[in-house]
């Protein structure tokens, strides 16, 4: 499977993966997109037909956002954008990388199990009043 870099000009082609992958009003404009890829830290990979964006602040990493559009799933390729942005944020000095999901989220909350990521924290009403987050958390040290 084929993973590049993401950059600005990407940033259509991504915000029509992440209106296919998440519910209307959830979803990510082009501009929001191409305004995170142009922060510092932030990685951004894609995929035919997926993506994600994290970022690093000095030893800690955040996945931002990741989507696979529906045609594009079970194919391992949101679990190989996980594995491959950690891989990315170690080398630049991340030591943990942390995400928030939504806790009825079993496909997502499934792929980061198998990936590593352990509770770290409970976020109440994080996506709207009722839609309660888990914090997640990796070691990315050897
Ligand atoms: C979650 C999501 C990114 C998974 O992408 P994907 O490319 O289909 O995932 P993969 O094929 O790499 O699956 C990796 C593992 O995740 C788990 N998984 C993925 N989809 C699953 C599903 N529908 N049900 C149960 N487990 C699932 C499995 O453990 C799978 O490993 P396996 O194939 O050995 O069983 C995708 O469903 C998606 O975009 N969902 C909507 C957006 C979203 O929820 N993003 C994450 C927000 S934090």
């Amino acid at each position: 499977m084929k993973l590049l870099a993401a950059s600005a000009v990407d940033a259509p082609a991504l915000a029509a993966i992440h209106a296919a992958a998440f519910p209307p009003g959830a979803a990510w404009s082009a501009g929001t997109i191409a305004t995170l890829l142009g922060l510092d830290g932030v990685v951004g990979l894609h995929a035919a037909g997926g993506f994600i964006l994290a970022r690093r602040v000095l030893d800690e990493a955040e996945i931002l956002t990741l989507a696979v559009h529906p045609d594009y799933r079970q194919q391992g390729i949101g679990q190989a954008l996980v594995e491959t942005a950690a891989l990315a944020v170690a080398a630049a000095g991340a030591k943990v990388m942390f995400l928030e999901v939504a806790e009825d989220n079993a496909p997502a909350l499934a792929l980061y199990t198998k990936a590593g990521f352990a509770r770290a924290g409970r976020r109440r009403d994080y996506y709207a009043p009722g839609v309660h987050a888990w914090l997640l958390r990796r070691s990315l040290e050897a």
